[in-house]
């Protein structure tokens, strides 16, 4: 059976920690064989992307592999093939597929009927390749996760509010989510997140008052307030917003030394200031760089467990 990485709790705390040093690794030496022969990966997306497009697609070749990069809207797939019959000839081409969608219930059928591993890009339910980089760059400037406070603001019920607290309660860490009412985390996947956190001894807490959920926050983030597909789904996703803004006020009020990331692509002025973004706290750069070695890491330790 091969190892997928379809949400951030398919990696166990320990394994997680394994691939967060690898990832060290591949940031100091960036260049090397460990794809070599070529290992071809197929990185197909069913939604826009600038940087989980290039960086999968460089970070593939600077270690020898071969990548096949393909808007999935050009596919068989987006006419009548199914899910599982793509799953089963790619698996027959390539040794491993990463794949953008939409649905977190499209990439289970698809990693249901491959034989190779399976990487999720991006979901409508979880985005688990951006947290690994999160991780990562927190450990960067804070040296340490486990005990540490993040906080979360802006849709809890979107990708990044769901693997920020899975990924981030796996490490150890206290994940707090503030959100307006209509928009916190799923129930199903809180349940998952508390499960996690009972192993670890870190713990997630949704908030709606994002004054009280930034005070002694370690990190804040936040994303779009729209995400891919959502464009036309009815909701007001700016007026019950705006009181979540990371502005300069709300971050003075963690009382502390605290790094702000953004997933990106940024929405200045909405989510987020010119002033925060563009301001000392921002760690934001070297999180969109930590993609690269991230998912070098990833794949790399992905296909090493199918070897063992
Ligand atoms: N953060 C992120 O996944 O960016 P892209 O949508 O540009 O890939
Ligand atoms: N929540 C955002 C993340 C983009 C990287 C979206 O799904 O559009």
């Amino acid at each position: 059976m091969p190892r997928h990485f379809l949400r951030d709790d398919d990696l166990t705390p320990g394994e997680q920690a394994e691939v967060l040093d690898l990832t060290a690794k591949f940031k100091q030496q960036p260049y090397g064989d460990a794809l070599a022969g070529p290992k071809t990966i197929a990185v197909i997306f069913e939604k826009n992307s600038t940087r989980t497009r290039f960086s999968f697609e460089a970070g593939i070749s600077q270690l020898g592999g071969h990548a096949i990069v393909v808007d999935g809207r050009t596919m068989q797939l987006g006419r009548e093939e199914t899910i599982g019959d793509t799953a089963r000839v790619l698996s027959r081409y390539t040794d491993l597929v990463v794949w953008r969608t939409f649905g977190q219930e499209r990439i289970d059928e698809f990693a249901a009927a491959a034989t190779v591993p399976v990487v999720n890009a991006l979901t409508d339910e979880f985005h688990p390749c951006q947290i690994l980089a999160d991780l990562f760059t927190i450990r960067e400037r804070k040296g340490t996760l486990a005990g540490l406070t993040l906080t979360y603001l802006g849709d809890g019920a979107n990708n990044m509010a769901h693997s920020l607290l899975l990924g981030g309660v796996t490490a150890g860490m206290h994940v707090r989510v503030a959100a307006p009412e209509g928009f916190h985390p799923l129930p199903h996947v809180l349940d998952a997140v508390a499960k996690r956190a009972a192993e670890t001894g870190g713990s997630a807490t949704v908030f709606t008052d994002p004054h009280a959920a930034v005070d002694g926050a370690d990190v804040v983030t936040t994303d779009a307030w729209t995400s891919m597909g959502q464009e036309g789904d009815g909701k007001d996703r700016v007026t019950p917003f705006l009181p979540y803004q990371v502005n300069t006020d709300l971050l003075a009020r963690t009382g502390k030394d605290t790094i702000v990331l953004h997933d990106l692509p940024a929405h200045r002025g909405m989510e987020i200031t010119d002033e925060v973004i563009d301001g000392p706290a921002s760690a934001v750069w070297d999180e969109a760089e930590n993609r690269l070695h991230a998912q070098k890491a990833l794949l790399v330790w992905l296909l090493q467990q199918e070897r063992r």
